[in-house]
């Protein structure tokens, strides 16, 4: 049966077997092995936001494995307006074996999926970004060499798509999850529930917390834009509310020596981050871009299995 991967709770089960996967495939193929087991695959992108990782990522990945890729603007289909999303669905489900959308409106992802015969990925909406969170955690497991039992700190706008996959896959992996925000930008609550009772369930916990303090024994420092582009017209009063959350190398100080420093990018420096930190020694931003790419690549095998 097909599976749409809108959540990272969509593959919680395999998140393991699909980063061991990627790390796989990243191997053999910088070992020039040659996989070509997607040949004769087709993978169709729709973007309605700017991307520079997913799209390069996914694109570049489908050719590594001889596949292909068909990039297309929200322009060019004009889903909810020239056409319906279920009518693209059906007719898109003929031609290609997965569909990856980049929604500006997270309902017509969801009929989107709905209809579609063949997988759906979430290429990033208002409220979750699996594709990231499973780079993100692959990067985590190359470099902490494991998942389980590692604290991991988010520290920035709390109310975004990242820090909900974050509270939900770094949950489901058995790691300690801490957000740290300003009150206003707390996560939506019903993430904050559903990631307290998975970590319950392994006995770890997820902490809210507006003391930047918490980060202390982190083993990853994480944070993301302060604004998304959900909110750019709030863009003066984040900047002014979220300030004493900017990651200096001070807060990453507070944390074990070991951390790293993660972040998805694009990066506003000065803002999240400051550059010392996101070039510095600490930070693996650049292999965790490269690894959206072998993240995806195990995704889209995982999901024709
Ligand atoms: N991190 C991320 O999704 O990057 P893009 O917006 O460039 O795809």
């Amino acid at each position: 049966m097909k599976k749409n991967v809108l959540s990272i709770l969509d593959v919680d089960d395999q998140i393991e077997e699909i980063i061991n996967l990627g790390i796989r495939l990243k191997y053999d193929i910088k070992a020039s092995k040659q996989i070509k087991v997607l040949e004769g695959k087709t993978l169709v992108m729709i973007f309605e936001r700017a991307s520079t990782r997913t799209r390069v990522s996914f694109e570049v990945g489908m050719t590594l494995l001889g596949g292909h890729a068909i990039f297309l603007t929200g322009s060019e289909l004009g889903i909810g307006k020239r056409e319906s999303a279920k009518d693209v669905a059906l007719v898109l489900s003929r031609y290609a074996d997965w569909i990856m959308y980049r929604a500006v409106d997270e309902k017509n992802l969801r009929e989107l999926a709905e209809h579609a015969t063949i997988p759906v990925v979430n290429g990033l909406d208002r409220f979750e970004h699996p594709c990231q969170i499973l780079a993100d955690l692959m990067t985590i497991k190359e470099k902490k060499g494991r998942l389980n039992d590692l604290n991991f700190v988010f520290i920035g706008d709390g109310d975004d798509n990242l820090t909900h996959s974050y509270l939900l896959g770094c949950s489901s992996v058995g790691m300690n999850v801490t957000v740290i925000s300003a009150k206003r930008y707390w996560p939506t609550a019903d993430y904050v529930q559903k990631s307290q009772e998975i970590a319950a369930k392994k006995n770890h916990m997820v902490t809210i917390t507006e003391d930047i303090n918490a980060v202390a024994h982190a083993d990853v420092v994480a944070t993301d834009t302060w604004v998304s582009f959900w909110y750019d017209d709030q863009r003066a009063q984040r900047l002014t509310d979220l300030k004493k959350y900017t990651i200096t190398a001070d807060v990453m100080k507070k944390a074990r020596p070991d951390a790293i420093f993660m972040h998805c990018m694009p990066i506003y420096y000065g803002e999240e981050v400051t550059k010392e930190v996101a070039y510095g020694p600490q930070s693996v931003i650049i292999d965790e871009a490269e690894n959206r790419m072998w993240a995806q690549m195990a995704l889209l095998v995982n999901l024709l299995q």
